[in-house]
């Protein structure tokens, strides 16, 4: 292999401790920092802050670097493709684009799969130094526009009818001005790049913050609102944190990563190459609706341009959350555990928070049996399906993900299955706060 993960995983530890000012154009290269501490957990993004790529924009559930290498490495041959149906962040893509390995990815969120996108787009130091220089200078000339913020819903700017906003009207008029002139970026990756650092500042320079449970006003809010030279600063600073990355892999092999901004219960079927691994974690079936979560990105960044756009994002998502009402047929195999747990919902249905829980539940099942049928599918012979799935509870019931997952999966043909528990995750305050659920790794072969 022409990049063994281990000196991939050295060269994404290894930083430059300082960054860059805004507009320097010396090379960072001997600025080089020191490496981050090893043993990150195994699936989950501990250091992504530090870690090349991942630090971009701040995604808590990413993979970590390691998990895909170490599922690269235990397939015990080079692989030719890696699929992730589920893209997020896009840790599967860039990695095995470092290890020199083609990658599909899919990834609804459209401002996630522009972020996987900036991440594996064929930039150039010098390209973005000269674009960085363009938007600076442009940025001085360009008047404050409202209007074209007029889409962005009514809580998004500060007004004077208003009790809550999440910007304060002389940020959201720089915003505007970024925005106008990140639209007049003519190459389509450097445009693209400049979108992706706009966003991962966003939140940071506003009145929220946003967690797993959704949108809160921070505490104090309005005695310590944010500015544009709050703005001015942070954009920057992560402009140069990406940009260093983009300098440090400047040489990086060129292999061949399709994005796909879609629905993967859907979009998979358009792909017709024979994956080597196909390795996911998608959503699990905890309620939270990640088209709230990264809001504030799709309306600002103009991923929406209208509530009908939020609805459409919201139905090609997983059904793992009852936001919205929708058809919820189970699958079509057999899992017995599914039955059980389904029967002991419904018995509970009174003490749920959604009437709608126990056939949510199912149909989740079934959309990843469907992502299942496609993996079957398009899997290689001596390949690999890893899925990294976490377990959720309702009222007393808990959904063992990975046992239903992995009957599934028999049902459906698959010869070889196994799961392993990698961890426990504490619960969300929604589902009971206090005690532990079970985070796995289902693998399958044919
Ligand atoms: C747990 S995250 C994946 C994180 C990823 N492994 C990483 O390292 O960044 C699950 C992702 O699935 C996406 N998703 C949800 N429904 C989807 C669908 N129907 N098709 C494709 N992606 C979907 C979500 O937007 C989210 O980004």
């Amino acid at each position: 292999m022409r990049n063994p993960p281990e000196r991939y995983l050295q060269t994404l530890r290894d930083h430059f401790t300082t960054a860059p000012d805004w507009f320097d154009t010396r090379s960072g290269s001997e600025k080089r920092g020191r490496p981050i501490a090893t043993g990150a957990a195994l699936t989950t993004y501990l250091h992504g802050h530090e870690t090349a790529f991942q630090r971009w924009f701040r995604f808590k559930e990413a993979f970590s670097p390691e998990f895909v290498a170490a599922a690269i490495g235990s397939l015990g041959y080079r692989p030719q493709h890696v699929i992730d149906p589920f893209g997020g962040s896009g840790t599967s893509a860039i990695t095995s684009q470092l290890l020199s390995i083609d990658a599909t990815t899919v990834e609804v969120n459209p401002f996630l799969a522009d972020v996987i996108k900036a991440k594996v787009s064929p930039l150039t130091a010098e390209k973005l130094r000269s674009a960085a220089a363009d938007f600076h200078a442009q940025l001085l000339n360009t008047p404050t526009d409202f209007t074209s913020l007029e889409h962005w819903p009514p809580t998004f700017i500060e007004s004077n009818e208003k009790d809550r906003w999440i910007f304060p009207r002389d940020v959201a008029g720089r915003l505007a001005q970024y925005l106008s002139c990140i639209e007049s970026i003519q190459d389509a990756d450097v445009q693209r790049f400049f979108r992706v650092v706009l966003g991962a500042v966003l939140v940071d320079c506003s009145n929220v913050y946003v967690n797993g449970k959704g949108r809160r006003y921070r505490s104090a809010w309005k005695l310590k609102q944010p500015t544009i030279a709050k703005l001015d600063e942070y954009f920057g600073r992560q402009f140069n944190t990406s940009f260093e990355d983009v300098l440090r892999f400047e040489g990086r092999p060129r292999s061949r990563v399709t994005v796909v901004n879609g629905d993967s219960r859907a979009a998979l079927q358009q792909v017709q190459e024979p994956a080597d691994l196909i390795v996911f974690s998608p959503p699990y079936p905890n309620s939270f609706d990640y088209t709230d979560i990264y809001n504030v990105e799709l309306w600002v960044l103009g991923y929406f341009g209208c509530a009908a756009d939020n609805t459409r994002l919201r139905n090609e998502t997983l059904r793992s959350h009852v936001q919205i009402r929708r058809g919820y047929e189970g699958p079509i195999g057999k899992s017995s555990t599914l039955s059980r747990t389904l029967k002991a919902l419904d018995e509970q249905r009174h003490s749920l928070w959604d009437k709608n829980i126990p056939e949510m539940v199912g149909a989740y099942f079934r959309d990843l049996e469907l992502v299942l049928e496609q993996s079957k599918r398009l899997l290689a012979n001596d390949g690999r399906v890893m899925i990294v799935v976490g377990d959720s509870r309702y009222a007393n019931t808990r959904i063992e993900v990975a046992i239903v997952l992995a009957e599934l999966a028999r049902s459906m043909g698959f010869g070889r299955v196994a799961t392993k528990e990698v961890r426990q995750m504490r619960a969300s305050a929604q589902q009971g706060g206090s005690y532990q659920l079970a985070e796995s790794i289902v693998e399958l072969s044919l």
